[in-house]
């Protein structure tokens, strides 16, 4: 009986170390390759978007609280990245913008976050 706790345990504390190493190597990755908002920067993003203030395009805070708890929101951003958007926030449309699949879709899932 005491075996199976002591089991328990071991088994509570291998996992939560595990998860600490990963969230650490994520973190060192975002670090090297810069954040979502360097990345951001670097594309020209921000002459056109402000996080919480609306420019030429909508405020990124405002296009998290449309999309939130949408089905399929990343996936909608990223294609509204890469291909431009029209119609949907104003008169203006957006061109498609010069970012790879892997860097829409971390742009959109920030932007998401960003209630
Ligand atoms: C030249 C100006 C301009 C630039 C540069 C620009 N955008 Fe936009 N963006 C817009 C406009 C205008 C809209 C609104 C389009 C519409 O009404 O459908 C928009 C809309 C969006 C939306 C909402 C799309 C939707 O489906 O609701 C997202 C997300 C977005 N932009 C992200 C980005 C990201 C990320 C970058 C940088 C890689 C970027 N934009 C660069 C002008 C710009």
């Amino acid at each position: 009986m005491k075996l199976w706790i002591l089991l328990g345990l071991l088994l509570i504390f291998s996992c939560g170390g595990e998860r600490k190493e990963a969230v650490k190597e994520e973190a060192v990755e975002v670090a090297k390759a810069g954040g979502p908002e360097e990345l951001a920067r670097k594309k020209g993003c921000f002459a056109c978007h402000g996080i919480s203030e609306k420019k030429v395009g909508p405020a990124y805070t405002e296009v998290a609280k449309r999309y939130a708890g949408k089905e399929g929101a990343v996936d909608e951003l990223v294609k509204s990245i890469k291909k431009g958007s029209m119609g949907k926030w104003g008169s203006i449309p957006m061109s498609p913008q010069p970012v790879s699949e892997e860097e829409a879709r971390k742009l959109a899932e920030w932007i998401l976050s960003l209630r």
